[in-house]
């Protein structure tokens, strides 16, 4: 596969994968992809936990389900991550950022600008939105055949210290090389990100994972081939669309924003 084509076709999956196990040479196919990343001083300090078995994927599974509808349900998610939410085609042309959530069921429909303000949110509690967010993110994330720890060591990922950030941009790198890896294999791969909201789920998950005080747990996946028709879950978004050149490039100086190629 061409390297452009799979960068402009890397994607995040919302939907369902296929329920077949990723066979071992593929795991090994993304761990390897990780390992030729950049790293400080060649320090490699990712370390990953494959994760298959069953009982384990179900205990991570009741984990992302419970804090789905929890931050769904408490209110905060909204107001916190208020400014990434875009609500119609023109915002989103003038933008090209945030997620545009373009596919939910029809009683819903009404309420979605709404949900930002107190009485939106009961609307939306009441109308169980929380708990079908839950009950579809348990299901994604157990049927997904394959999960994935990512875990930095903590002698290199110190807060405050230039290691620290040295070894996320080390991460953040090895993952994308899993993510472009994906693209080859057929595959799909999405953050789950719930626990993470919630320090005491995202330490349960630690303790779950057997993650040893030498480590400490940065970031989760689910991933799992891809089926041949996109399935999308009941309540989703859009996020395809990107920035022009002029809004995040620069000529020499930062006041200097690089025109558009049709500007030319
Ligand atoms: C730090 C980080 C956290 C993210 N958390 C989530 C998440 O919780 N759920 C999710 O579906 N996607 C998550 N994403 C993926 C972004 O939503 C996604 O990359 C973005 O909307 C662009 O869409 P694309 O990946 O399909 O191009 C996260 C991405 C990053 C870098």
């Amino acid at each position: 596969m061409e390297l452009r084509d799979a960068i402009l076709r890397r994607s995040t999956t919302n939907g369902y994968f296929l329920p077949d196990p990723v066979s071992l040479e593929h795991q090994h196919r993304l761990m390897e992809a990780a390992s030729r990343a950049p790293s400080h001083f060649n320090s490699q300090p990712w370390r990953f936990a494959l994760i298959t078995d069953p009982d384990v994927r179900t205990a991570v599974s009741r984990i992302a389900g419970r804090t789905m509808e929890s931050l769904m349900a408490g209110g905060k998610f909204f107001t916190r991550y208020r400014r990434y939410f875009r609500f119609s085609q023109r915002e989103l042309d003038e933008r090209r950022d945030g997620i545009y959530i373009d596919h939910l069921p029809g009683p819903l429909k009404p309420f979605v600008k709404h949900v930002f303000s107190e009485t939106g949110q009961k609307v939306v509690n009441t109308l169980g939105v929380p708990k079908s967010l839950g009950r579809d993110n348990e299901k994604m994330v157990g049927e997904s055949p394959l999960l994935l720890a990512a875990m930095l060591t903590r002698e290199e990922y110190v807060d405050g210290e230039l290691s620290g950030l040295y070894s996320l941009l080390g991460l953040g790198m090895a993952i994308e090389n899993i993510w472009l890896t994906t693209v080859d294999l057929g595959m799909g791969i999405q953050f789950i990100s719930t626990p993470m909201e919630f320090p005491e789920a995202w330490r349960e998950l630690e303790g779950l994972l057997r993650v040893p005080d030498d480590l400490r747990l940065v970031a989760m996946y689910r991933l799992g081939y891809l089926p041949p028709e996109k399935r999308r879950p009941s309540i989703d978004w859009s996020s395809a669309h990107r920035k022009r050149l002029s809004q995040y490039v620069f000529r020499d100086r930062c006041d200097n924003p690089e025109r558009d190629p049709e500007e030319r």
